[in-house]
């Protein structure tokens, strides 16, 4: 592991401007710098970076952070490689932590995996291009197949022969260890290679490094699998793997449209006519992993499937998980017969590409079109119908995408809108009851894991508009985090030599669990464990978080004008003290987020107290003392809160 030392030396010296500048060409525009966004596809300039914040930000597409998450976000490098690329590039010595010393075993592990990869990789290229069999029967299966030259390299593609044991014999033979081979599946645990007489496919991830490979086996046999697989390892997470998602990533965020085939070969072929944003999901249905990685790039999605697919309402079913992501799904339904390679070779890619586009249907209008077909005019099996469609329209989290749909469907089903909407509220209610379950369950395992467990990466909140009484605290919380983060490390009393963050955390202490938000939760946990250790953060700490949401909130916390709350002037009849960035006077600030947010959760412990009371058995008179104490020490303490703010209570 980077020591923190060195973390904090890369923060403080890598400067967004260099960093951004090689890709982008930077105008100066008052203090901040102007340019055409990498992200997204614009012609007037709205990528903005801030020298001073040390952050860039695209007020187009939304995409911002610091120096780290653009080599992130642009060259898909994890953050530690993105650590290490800033060290070298900065001069800044590595200092490794090893205390830890299973993580620097780990990843020597990982290394040596991918050196035997690589060196795999080499072997079945050789074999194909330096064999006198490579270049006879290799050369010409491939020459078949209509892939050229360049596509073979592109691809990294391969071949291996009826040889035993070459590759594992050439490879001990070097000195690569034994053991290795066997667990990246290359070699079998006799001793024997593992792909033999294969076409060899390398599967990479994302950042280009080969992490596996698919084996198509070269004459048709009855007794064996068409294809093999590397098994998982620690550097093959199946699951979260898209093939060639490292050369379509540019091409997916350029078009802003990921285009899903099931195969290996309707990939490299789609790729070889000029059609670069396709991804294989290699002839399993798509995983949630698989589709974070798609929403990095795009959130629109097209999948293409066999003409002859028997089993496309099954695959359908898998689909439920992509709306649910919020991705826009789109589907498309090849002539009988074909597949996506066979069906390009015949008509060539023009009118391929037009064909697509023309037959691209709306998922959920496809769905409803495929079943009715099915149903014809069996009032039963309509039923069913009605059901199936509009539990799919309840997963999507965008209400008035569902409010659309639901106009759409009662067209096609010749149904009443309103019979579709209660059916979907029901629906609705019943999803984001689950979604709430599993949101408190992530919570608890969360909060129990820390501080020592990384946080869950991707998103942890529910893009759907929650409940109100949840949402209710939404705004208290944001601002609490906002002076964390912008002023956390400032002092609140330069006499004391207090500071914003000992201030607030100091006083939140006893309620610090009753975040609603998972995010702001963990950031205040974060900065409050940090505390303990007597250390302040900065707003670079988490303008450079590892958790990508932290680090986007931080960034949008910190760029945007911070947005005043309506109600807040409504409600609390206090004339709020907030002033223009940059701030110098966190007093009023911080005791008026403070004392709101105090306020909030008291009245939400009053709550449920009080509730408590519903459930004491009769006559058990020390629970119901308890009780009744707690309430007057909420109270008082609400009262006390509510004196400083100036409120009225009523009651
Ligand atoms: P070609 O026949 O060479 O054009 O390959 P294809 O990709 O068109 O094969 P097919 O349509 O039969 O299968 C589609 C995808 O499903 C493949 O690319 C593989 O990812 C997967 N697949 C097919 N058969 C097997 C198999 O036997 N084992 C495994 N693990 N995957 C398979
Ligand atoms: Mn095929």
């Amino acid at each position: 592991m980077i020591s923190q030392k060195t973390i904090q030396d890369i923060f403080d010296t890598a400067k967004v401007e260099d960093i951004v500048g090689d890709y982008v060409d930077l105008r100066k525009r008052g203090v901040n710098l102007l340019g055409l966004c990498p992200f997204h596809n614009e012609k007037t300039p709205s990528f903005t970076v801030s020298p001073a914040k040390n952050i860039y930000k695209c007020f187009g597409c939304g995409q911002g952070g610091g120096p780290i998450q653009f080599l992130m976000e642009h060259d898909s490098m994890t953050y530690p490689e993105a650590l290490r690329n800033l060290a070298v590039r900065y001069g800044i010595e590595i200092e490794e932590d090893e205390s830890n010393e299973k993580n620097a075993e780990e990843r020597q592990l990982i290394d040596s995996l991918y050196i035997i990869n690589n060196y795999a990789l080499d072997f079945y290229k050789k074999t194909l291009f330096e064999t006198a069999e490579g270049k006879s029967v290799g050369l010409s299966y491939f020459k078949e197949r209509g892939f050229n030259q360049a596509t073979i390299e592109k691809f990294g593609l391969g071949i291996t022969f009826n040889s035993p044991d070459a590759l594992t014999k050439s490879a001990v033979s070097n000195s690569y260890n034994i053991e290795l081979l066997k667990k990246l599946g290359l070699t079998s645990k006799h001793g024997r290679d593992f792909f033999r007489n294969r076409v060899m496919f390398p599967i990479h991830h994302v950042n280009g490094k080969v992490i596996g490979f698919a084996g198509r086996i070269l004459k048709p046999d009855k007794k064996a699998p068409k294809y093999l697989n590397s098994p998982e390892t620690e550097i093959y997470h199946k699951s979260n793997v898209l093939y060639a998602s490292h050369l379509a990533k540019g091409p997916m965020r350029k078009k802003d449209e990921c285009i899903l085939v099931e195969g290996y070969t309707d990939v490299i072929s789609l790729h070889q006519a000029g059609i670069e944003n396709v991804v294989a999901s290699s002839g399993t249905s798509l995983t949630v992993g698989q589709i974070k990685l798609i929403r990095r790039y795009t959130q629109n999605i097209k999948i293409l499937y066999d003409g002859d697919a028997a089993g496309i309402k099954a695959a359908l079913r898998g689909l439920d998980l992509v709306l649910q992501q919020d991705l826009n799904v789109k589907v498309v339904l090849l002539p009988e017969g074909h597949d996506p390679d066979s069906y390009l070779k015949e008509v060539g890619s023009t009118a391929f590409e037009t064909f697509i586009d023309r037959q691209a249907k709306d998922f959920i209008l496809f769905k409803t079109d495929l079943l009715l077909k099915e149903t014809e005019n069996d009032p039963i099996k309509r039923t069913g119908l009605v059901k199936d469609i509009v539990s799919s329209i309840a997963l999507i989290p965008d209400p008035i995408k569902r409010s659309v749909y639901i106009q759409q469907c009662s067209q096609l089903l010749e149904m009443s809108e309103q019979i579709l909407i209660s059916a979907l509220n029901k629906d609705v209610s019943e999803v984001l009851q689950k979604k709430r379950k599993d949101k408190e369950r992530e919570e608890r395992r969360a909060s129990a894991d820390f501080p020592t467990d990384a946080p869950p990466e991707g998103d942890t909140t529910d893009p759907r508009p929650e409940v109100p009484s949840r949402a209710a605290d939404n705004y208290q919380e944001m601002h609490i985090v906002k002076l964390l983060m912008n002023d956390g490390d400032k002092y609140y009393n330069e006499e004391d030599k207090v500071t914003v963050a000992e201030f607030i955390l100091g006083n939140i202490e006893d309620i610090i669990d009753e975040f609603d938000n998972p995010v702001y939760q963990q950031i205040v946990k974060e900065y409050h464990a940090s505390l303990i250790n007597d250390k302040q953060l900065a707003l670079s700490y988490f303008v450079n978080h590892k958790n990508k949401e932290i680090a986007k909130l931080a960034v949008n916390l910190s760029s945007s004008q911070f947005e005043m709350s309506e109600n807040w002037k409504k409600l609390w009849d206090i004339e709020l003290q907030t002033q223009p960035i940059p701030d110098e006077n966190y007093v009023t600030d911080g005791m008026h987020a403070l004392l709101h947010f105090k306020f909030r959760k008291i009245m939400k412990m009053l709550n449920r107290n009080k509730l408590l009371l519903k459930d004491i058995p009769s006559g058990d008179k020390d629970q119901l003392m308890n009780i009744i104490n707690k309430h007057q020490q909420l109270t008082d303490l609400r009262n006390e809160i509510a004196a400083k703010l100036k409120l009225v209570i009523i009651r």
